[in-house]
């Protein structure tokens, strides 16, 4: 068996294991499609659990093209595969495979989740659960109680969190992204999904602003949580996305980078003595959920956890 966390297989090598054929080895019945995937450290954290469930099931990663994923999930299911897992750039694509969608996919908006049954593809999103299991773990915190800042809202992490904020009634909710409209988008369908009956008073529980210093020290002082959902901080050469001096020691602050584990923001804000936490809670429960669709079974949560912290340190 190829060490699975460390090998990054082809759409080529899914091709020839529908046919019975490849390096892919017969255990290996789940894995995460994307593009690029090389990084992605879902198959540690699903072998570790699979493993501790005494499952033969195996878990890789498939190097796949925006425009190969029809066939790539038509492969997936020809080669016995039980699910998938989806990432960057197929979320929102595989919506239109799906024979049905959980309630979630369907209000996100994008699914993270595949599970084959007969002929049947069912499509879940548990990125927006798994935020909201993140952040009570880390912070003790419900989101719904909370009020939010979304930095980036306009890519996928980003609209994700800021659906599931509006899922989740969040009394207040900022959205703020580099290109602008893209955040007024996702304001749109957030305010169709929050009840108004948990308004905080007379304004829109839904407000954009632009990425600028005066803009975001304005609204902090009336936010919980910022959550960064930019891929700003993955370099330690990346500019700050906030000036550290307006963040202030009452907010909790969330990375969704994980690698580093510190980004600048979460330095920052903890030198002001706020709460920060970085994303990997966020690709732990994610992926304890999408095990659980795929076993009908409660997912090892410390078994996997081990396992993310192992290849992380
Ligand atoms: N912890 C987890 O499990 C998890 C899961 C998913 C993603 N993530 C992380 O979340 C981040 C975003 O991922 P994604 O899939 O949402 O990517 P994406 O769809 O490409 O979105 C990228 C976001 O970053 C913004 N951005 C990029 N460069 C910027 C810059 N120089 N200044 C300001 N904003 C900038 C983009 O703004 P524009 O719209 O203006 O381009 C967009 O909002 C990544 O760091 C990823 O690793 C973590």
């Amino acid at each position: 068996m190829p060490d699975l966390q460390q090998t990054t297989f082809t759409l080529d090598d899914l091709r020839a294991r529908a046919d019975g054929r490849g390096p892919l080895p017969p255990e290996v019945r789940l894995a995460v499609l994307g593009s690029p995937v090389e990084h992605s450290l879902s198959p540690a954290m699903h072998n570790a659990a699979l493993e501790a469930l005494g499952s033969d099931l195996r878990y890789a990663k498939v190097e796949c093209p925006p425009e190969n994923l029809a066939e790539a999930v038509d492969c997936a299911r020809r080669a016995n595969f039980l699910g998938l897992n989806l990432t960057i750039p197929h979320k929102f694509a595989a919506l239109e495979l799906c024979t049905e969608l959980d309630d979630t996919a369907r209000q996100l908006g994008a699914v993270n989740t595949l599970l084959f049954d007969g002929s049947r593809t069912a499509g879940f999103n548990t990125d927006g659960p798994g935020l909201v299991r993140a952040i009570r773990e880390v912070f003790s915190f419900d989101l719904r109680d909370l009020r939010v800042m979304v930095l980036g809202a306009g890519g996928g992490a980003g609209s994700a969190a800021a659906l599931q904020c509006a899922l989740e009634k969040c009394p207040r909710l900022v959205l703020v992204n580099r290109t602008e409209n893209k955040a007024h988008d996702i304001a749109q369908r957030a305010t169709e999904l929050l009840h108004t009956d948990r308004l905080e008073g007379p304004e829109d529980p839904v407000t954009v602003i632009p990425l600028e210093a005066s803009a975001l020290r304005e609204q902090l002082t009336r936010t919980d949580l910022v959550i960064n959902a930019t891929s700003l901080g993955m370099k330690r050469t990346d500019p700050r996305l906030i000036p550290a001096a307006i963040l202030t020691p009452d907010l909790m602050v969330y990375d969704m980078i994980y690698r580093p584990s510190v980004t600048r923001l979460l330095e920052d804000a903890k030198s002001t003595g706020a709460r920060t936490a970085n994303g990997l809670s966020l690709l732990l429960h994610q992926g304890a959920l999408s095990l659980e669709i795929w076993l009908n079974r409660p997912a090892p949560l410390e078994v996997m956890r081990r396992a993310l912290d192992q290849v992380t340190a």
